[in-house]
């Protein structure tokens, strides 16, 4: 490829959109002498249980945490298992471990990277507990089978739902009829808060529970208790985290929520540029859009690189891209094949043979609102320089 110019300026892997709006809400949380948990988390929590139609809404300061919240519910034992997928953020699966219970892993399809209903199905022994399946990339994972196999063995499923705010399966938005979905509002996701998530739940009880772990197992939090006509008393119901929402994070959050549409929808407009121009990159494979009807929240735009017909690695290949000022994202390397779960468990490859083609292909091309169809065009020109360069052409 004679005419590639490389770029001058590192083009970033994700920048968060942040306006005004998001500025001057700070600004007012800092100035009005409140700025922990409070006002504007209680209103971030409204917003999402009027947005999912009344379910139980728990703010926290990551999905890791919103996630350890959940499974500490489940009161697991130690030989209890939790059957989820390995191709995902670890944390996903390090709570199961936290918790004490024993990981399963099944396997994901390999166009999709959504968990198989099958091999779910096929993993269910008498300790299951529950299963954990992630909204992949903001793809819904097929929740119709899902749900029948969990209600028909008796198992909690807890959806991961860290890319999938604005996600919706068979018409229903991720999370509004879910037992339990958890969001994340890290810099990268759809909307951010700084560092943050959100539990939408179906159960009052459990999320009475959840509120008190997040913060120390005492039942008020410190707005309850400081506030005007709040009382300072606490107790301990059972030892809790500092798993809370500042109104500082809740103050960027209100706004992003607000514009959620709209990110999503630009999101949307630049994976379609991405389908049209990789259309004639044989070499770069997309996922695929599950067959069921849903609509995509296009968190990430993730490819497969044909590894093989390029002769190098997928890591070779994406440092060749860096070179080339493109930034670039891995989700994810098989959890499955980390050292401690190898190690503590004995796995190694061959026992998830779609997750594990897809771990050593896959990478994810930059995709938030503030990218252009120029950026778009470049990253596809990189590509194509990179691939003209590995072929020695
Ligand atoms: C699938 C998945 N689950 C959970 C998380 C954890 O989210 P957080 O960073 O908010 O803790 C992430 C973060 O990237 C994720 O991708």
């Amino acid at each position: 490829m004679k005419d590639f110019t490389p770029r001058k300026e590192f083009l970033p892997f994700c920048r968060p959109t942040i306006g005004e709006e998001e500025i001057n809400e700070v600004v007012d949380s800092l100035r009005s002498g409140w700025i922990t948990t409070g006002p504007k988390t209680a209103l971030l929590e409204e917003r999402f249980r009027d947005w999912s139609g009344g379910q139980e809404a728990i703010a926290v300061n990551s999905a890791t945490a919103g996630l350890h919240l959940v499974l500490l519910t489940l009161d697991l034992e130690p030989e209890d298992e939790v059957i989820t997928t390995s191709i995902t953020w670890p944390s996903t699966v390090n709570n199961i471990e936290i918790c004490g219970a024993r990981t399963v892993f099944a396997d994901v399809d390999r166009r999709t990277l959504q968990l198989l209903p099958e091999a779910v199905e096929a993993a269910v022994t008498g300790r299951t507990r529950a299963v954990i399946p992630v909204h992949f990339a903001g793809a819904p994972c097929d929740l119709d089978p899902l749900r029948k196999i969990c209600q028909k063995h008796g198992l909690d499923l807890i959806e991961d739902a860290a890319h999938a705010v604005g996600t919706r399966y068979k018409g229903r938005l991720v999370g509004s009829d879910s037992n339990i979905a958890v969001f994340s509002f890290h810099p990268i996701k759809n909307m951010t808060t700084g560092e943050g998530g959100m539990i939408l739940c179906q159960s009052r009880k459990r999320a009475e529970r959840m509120r008190r772990l997040r913060f120390h197992g005492i039942s008020r939090d410190a707005w309850k208790r400081y506030s005007k006509g709040g009382i300072p008393q606490y107790e301990v119901t059972e030892p809790g985290y500092k798993y809370n929402m500042l109104d500082l994070q809740a103050a960027i959050g209100l706004h992003q929520f607000a514009k959620l549409d709209s990110f999503n929808q630009r999101r949307k407009t630049l994976a379609e540029n991405y389908f049209r121009l990789l259309g004639d990159i044989p070499e770069i494979m997309p996922l695929k859009p599950p067959e069921y009807e849903h609509t995509h929240a296009w968190h990430l735009f993730v490819v497969r690189a044909d590894i093989e017909g390029l002769g190098v690695s997928r890591d070779e290949f994406i440092m060749k891209l860096q070179e080339r000022n493109v930034g670039i994202g891995l989700h994810f390397p098989a959890v499955h094949l980390q050292r401690y779960y190898r190690e503590k468990y004995g796995f190694s490859k061959g026992m998830l043979p779609n997750a594990e083609w897809n771990s050593e292909r896959l990478f994810s091309l930059p995709l938030y609102p503030l990218l252009s169809q120029e950026d778009q065009e470049y990253v596809a020109a990189a590509l194509k320089e990179v691939i003209s360069s590995c072929k020695g052409s």
